[in-house]
């Protein structure tokens, strides 16, 4: 279902590197099998394809039922892990231009500061019937919890006492805020399992219910997912192409990479690679360590970054995520006077020319210094979705143990927070205040000599 085809194809990493590597591969996965390495308390998520029982299914595919019934629009509230992964599912496997009939417009809000994006969503939506899934694990997220009190107060306007029947909280079983405010107000309410953090989510409610609210089989989905972890969990790194991406990425970083580039050919698949940019962005950059993960979406980027990565600093490892079958056999028309001089493509379909063109770029960054992993889905369907969304987080883990991180964990976040709360005057911030606004000034200062 899912392969890594294409390898150190320019013996940038030769064989006794690789072999070297399979002992730290044997306990890595040993540590997160065994449930015993750094961040081990949330590691629920390998469990995920099997213990999703049928009772929390039925649950979610109900509520969605009875969205699709009741909205035009749907709008989750959230950020980060909360609202990626099922933004990427989503963008993956419905139509870019339209939407079916019976299905939601479903739309983000809570994943950035900016007031201009809720007012005109107001504005947009004032005569559309809504309803809001806003998902938190920890309930005091400010990004979501300053917009979801404005989507409140603007639902409380619209539909008064009924508004807390179109609400939904998905957030932690007993902690935080946000359960809190659920159970006042009555909402409904989906539960993020407290080992299973919120990049690793997707296949949790977090992801589930919009996806389900989507119009896409959440049983596929996670049944793709299923399958990938029979794959995935194998212990031989020969048979287990999830970590054979961590090895080729392990070893390239080893060997001085430092980028590593995500490539997508297919423009519904930049969602996959949002989703993918945090989950190892987060995962892994961490003690000063890490590849950092950026996307490129081809062939659009071959003219604007394909010039860097062909000629530019030799700071990154390719890896293409490519849709193997034909999804549409749309093609090149014959032109009786062929002034663009394209007669020569007549009869070939845009997935062929595409094909070459991947091909062709990935001979090109070989050739320019760019080792190159390829991996091939059959199809974009949602059980194949859902295999990816595994193998990714699993090759994820492992490469977090490999370079010596705990790849559950985001401490780094906190920086900014601490430096905002301080800002905003939030009250037990007080001392941290005058600390950082002095920083400011001298850095005012610095800023008016030069
Ligand atoms: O991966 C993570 O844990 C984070 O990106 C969180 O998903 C993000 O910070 C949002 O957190 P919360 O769901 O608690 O609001």
């Amino acid at each position: 279902m899912i392969k890594l085809t294409k390898l150190f194809t320019n013996s940038f990493i030769d064989v006794e590197e690789h072999q070297a590597l399979k002992h730290d591969l044997a306990i890595a996965h040993q540590q997160l099998h065994s449930k015993v390495g750094l961040g081990a308390d949330y590691t629920g998520w390998i469990d995920l394809p099997l213990t999703s029982n049928y009772r929390n299914l039925t649950q979610i595919q109900e509520k969605a039922h009875e969205i699709r019934e009741h909205a035009d629009v749907l709008i989750v509230v959230g950020i980060g892990g909360s609202y990626l992964g099922s933004k990427a599912v989503i963008s993956a496997l419905t139509p870019t231009f339209f939407r079916k009939p019976g299905s939601p417009q479903i739309v983000y809000a809570g994943n950035h500061l900016d007031g201009e994006y809720l007012e005109e969503m107001f504005e947009s939506y004032k005569y559309h019937s809504v309803y809001v899934n806003v998902i938190s694990k920890s309930g005091t997220t400010i990004e979501p919890a300053i917009a979801f009190r404005l989507i409140r107060s603007w639902m409380d306007e619209r539909y008064g006492k009924n508004a807390s029947k179109r609400i939904i909280a998905t957030t932690d079983a007993t902690h935080g805020a946000l359960r809190e405010l659920a159970e006042d107000e009555g909402y409904d309410t989906f539960i993020v399992p407290s080992d299973v953090g919120g990049r690793y989510s997707v296949l949790t409610p977090v992801g589930l219910l919009p996806i389900a609210v989507a119009g896409i089989d959440i049983i596929k989905l996670l049944n793709g997912a299923k399958e990938a972890k029979q794959q995935f969990d194998l212990a031989d790194v020969n048979q287990n192409a999830a970590y054979q991406y961590a090895a080729f990425r392990t070893l390239s970083y080893r060997k001085g990479k430092t980028i590593e580039l995500l490539a997508t050919y297919h423009p519904k698949l930049s969602g996959i690679s949002e989703w993918w940019k945090q989950l190892y962005g987060e995962s892994e950059g961490k003690d000063g360590k890490g590849l950092f993960p950026a996307a490129v979406q081809y062939t659009t980027d071959l003219h604007s970054l394909g010039q860097y990565v062909q000629e530019g600093r030799k700071l990154m490892i390719e890896t293409v995520l490519n849709v193997k079958s034909q999804h549409s056999y749309l093609s090149v028309p014959k032109d009786e006077y062929d002034l663009d001089g394209l007669n020569y493509l007549s009869g070939k379909t845009l997935h062929e020319i595409n094909q070459k063109a991947m091909q062709a770029t990935t001979l090109a960054h070989e050739d320019g210094g760019v080792p190159t992993a390829m991996i091939e889905i059959d199809r974009l369907d949602a059980r194949h979705i859902g295999a990816l969304i595994y193998f990714f987080q699993k090759a994820c883990a492992v490469s977090g143990y490999l370079l010596g991180v705990n790849p559950f964990d985001q401490p780094g976040v906190e920086s900014y927070k601490r430096n905002m709360f301080a800002l905003l005057g939030k009250p037990g911030f007080e001392l941290e205040q005058e600390e950082i606004e002095e920083q400011l000034n001298q850095y005012r200062m610095v800023n008016a000599i030069t």
